[in-house]
């Protein structure tokens, strides 16, 4: 499969706020490199998680145009995008989104019941392998009684479960110690460089950031320096 690459162009992102359209993105250009990592950074409420949901098709923007490859994902129909986000994109959500009375295994292996994979015995083993990288502790127990840097993690494994050629993550070193946010650091690189994913990242994480392969910074839903057309 050929690396995907992102471009961005035009992009406005509009909320509504007690009746009133306000914009909470507006960025001219931006791009990441086929294989390459790119870090958003930016104060709290610049847009970072915004960004995310945009560029992985989750939410539709007032104007723009995202294209990864040659594929422009807004031009597709509600459910053409859900079918290329689920083939395409790992998302790990800066709140996880998993399904507490699950255990951590079953969280890891609920894209492929949305997929409608047959749960094998391989696709089982893939995600305990990933859990055991992860070290999330195996207790059989419900994933809402773990620790939050331990659900952080199953949030990871999850998003790597069908290993895709592009993988978002919002925030994924902010619940971990110095050590389990080294070893996040280092599967997210790996994919970068070793596998060819791309990898986009919202993170505050001085760590993280000078590991990637390129930053930008958002203030205000903006790129400072850069002025939209
Ligand atoms: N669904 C929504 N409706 C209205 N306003 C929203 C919505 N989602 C985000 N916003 C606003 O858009 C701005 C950007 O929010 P966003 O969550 O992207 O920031 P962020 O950079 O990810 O912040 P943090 O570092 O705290 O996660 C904020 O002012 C936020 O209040
Ligand atoms: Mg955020």
């Amino acid at each position: 499969m050929r690396a995907p690459g992102l471009r961005v162009s035009k992009l406005d992102v509009e909320f509504i706020d007690r009746g009133k359209i306000f914009t909470a993105l507006s960025i001219d250009a931006l791009g990441a490199a086929p294989g390459s990592s790119l870090a958003l950074t930016g104060p709290s409420g610049s847009g970072k998680s915004t960004l995310l949901y945009t560029i992985a098709g989750l939410l539709p923007p007032a104007n723009g145009r995202v294209v990864w490859n040659d594929l422009d994902i807004l031009t597709l129909g509600e459910a053409a995008r859900d079918s290329w986000r689920r083939q395409c994109v790992g998302f790990i959500f800066q709140d996880f989104e998993l399904l507490p009375e699950l255990t951590p295994i079953q969280n890891v292996l609920v894209p492929a019941t949305f997929a409608s994979f047959r749960i094998d015995a391989t696709l089982r083993r893939r995600a305990r392998d990933l859990l055991e990288d992860f070290s999330v502790p195996e207790r059989g127990g419900p994933t809402g009684v773990l620790s939050r840097g331990e659900r952080q993690r199953v949030a990871l494994a999850r998003a790597l479960l069908f290993d895709p050629p592009i993988i978002l993550a919002d925030e994924p070193t902010a619940s971990l110690d110095a050590h389990a946010a080294a070893s996040v650091i280092r599967v997210l690189i790996d994919r970068a460089r070793k596998e060819g994913r791309t990898v986009v990242v919202a993170t505050h994480d001085p760590a993280l950031i000078e590991r990637l392969d390129a930053s930008v910074r958002l203030e205000h839903g903006r790129m400072p320096g850069k002025t939209a057309a």
